[in-house]
């Protein structure tokens, strides 16, 4: 039943789909004819352990909600529709690198633009909430028809790792192509943002996706060569090579910060000739907007849903602790087991100790 303070979804059309849900195109539509562009990721309703994955998605949500940033994709939060669980967040007009690297060249310099701009958006994040991207890759950074690039997917990718780290090891392997290579052992800090980062530079100066990196770190030395000869034969400037490799180094203490690697892209910028990020956006957005116009049909009519009585009410958590210490995979599962299993031990002893106590008192009775 309708409700004043409830707000109502318009579904316009769908954008994209991804492992977790499908993104739409929507309107937030509230009292008094207040309405809002919003792009609306609904979870799928199949989804495994949903609601620790929601809960997981709204605290994150949260702590954005705390930074500001140009380059951050503002999570309005998390609302049930329908019975599903959907993530709200600002539109963005735009096309994601993922798809503009399938239909066009991109300039060395507007790509180094795009990585300053993400390289500052790390930063600010890491240093004001502690919080680490943890999925970069090209699908998460969009680009708009002005040139803004707009990082998104902040919490469901931490959503992801923990709901994945918690079933099975494999599983934990979320985009290999951008995994650094301590995160297969669990060690998960801004460092890893930071080659996934490396990686997504090194494969839009080379026009595809770069090698698979290793697992192990013995094997750096040589895929290294490789990703420097790849690039080299691809005449990309030996500066902003460098930077490449440099990210994918195997020891995350040896790679760059991300406000160093702001500050480099922004010093090679001013060296590198070709369009601004600002020029070439506006032409190649509309078309590839326009390319992928057939996927984005919209529906017959707009489907309206509307936020249900289980949707939660917001509040605030504290900053989750510093990222960077090194865990085990599985560490917070067994950590919950081990904590429940020692509860359970005391209340069996209280319990024990009840029982004899109401045995002696009886036979003292009886006595
Ligand atoms: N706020 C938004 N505004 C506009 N487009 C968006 C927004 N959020 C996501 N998209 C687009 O929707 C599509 C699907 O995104 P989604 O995050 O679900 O999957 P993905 O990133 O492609 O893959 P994965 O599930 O592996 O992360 C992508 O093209 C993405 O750029
Ligand atoms: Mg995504």
């Amino acid at each position: 039943m309708p409700t004043a303070n409830r707000r109502r979804y318009e579904i316009l059309y769908p954008i994209g789909k991804g492992a977790f849900g499908t993104v739409y195109r929507g309107r937030v539509l509230g009292d008094g004819g207040f309405t809002k562009d919003v792009a609306i990721k609904l979870l799928r309703s199949d989804l495994e352990d949903a609601e620790d994955f929601a809960a997981r998605q709204r605290d994150e949500a949260r702590l954005l909600g705390l930074i500001h940033h140009r380059a951050i994709v503002q999570v309005d939060g998390l609302v049930r529709l329908d019975g599903r669980w959907a993530v709200v967040m600002e539109y963005i007009d735009g096309v994601d690198l993922r798809q503009i690297r399938k239909r066009a060249d991109i300039p060395v310099a507007c790509a180094v633009a795009v990585v300053r701009e993400v390289a500052g958006a790390l930063k600010v994040a890491s240093s004001a909430r502690k919080l680490v991207h943890r999925d970069i890759k090209p699908s998460n950074i969009t680009i708009t028809r002005a040139g803004e690039v707009k990082l998104l997917d902040f919490g469901s990718a931490k959503a992801r790792f923990d709901q994945r780290e918690a079933r099975t090891v494999n599983l934990v392997l979320g985009t290999p192509h951008y995994m650094a290579p301590e995160r297969y052992k669990g060690v998960d800090g801004p460092a890893g943002d930071v080659f996934a980062l490396g990686a997504v530079l090194g494969e839009l100066v080379n026009g595809d996706r770069l090698p698979r990196p290793p697992m192990k770190s013995s094997s750096f030395p040589k895929y290294l060569d490789g990703v420097r000869d790849q690039l080299v034969a691809k005449g990309v400037h030996a500066e902003v090579a460098r930077l490449v490799t440099d990210c994918l180094v195997a020891d995350p203490e040896a790679r760059p910060s991300a406000g160093e690697i702001a500050t480099r892209a922004w010093e090679l910028e001013r060296e590198l000739s070709g369009p601004r990020l600002e020029t070439w956006a506006h032409g190649v957005v509309d078309r590839v907007q326009e390319e992928l116009g057939h996927e984005r049909a919209a529906l017959p009519e707009p489907m309206v849903l509307e936020e249900s009585d289980d949707t939660p009410a917001p509040e605030l958590v504290p900053p989750p602790p510093p990222a960077a210490a090194p865990r085990r995979l599985g560490t917070s599962t067994a950590a919950t087991l081990g904590a429940a299993g020692m509860l359970g031990l005391l209340l069996m002893l209280a319990g024990g100790a009840l029982v004899l106590v109401v045995l002696f008192v009886a036979l003292l009775g009886g006595g």
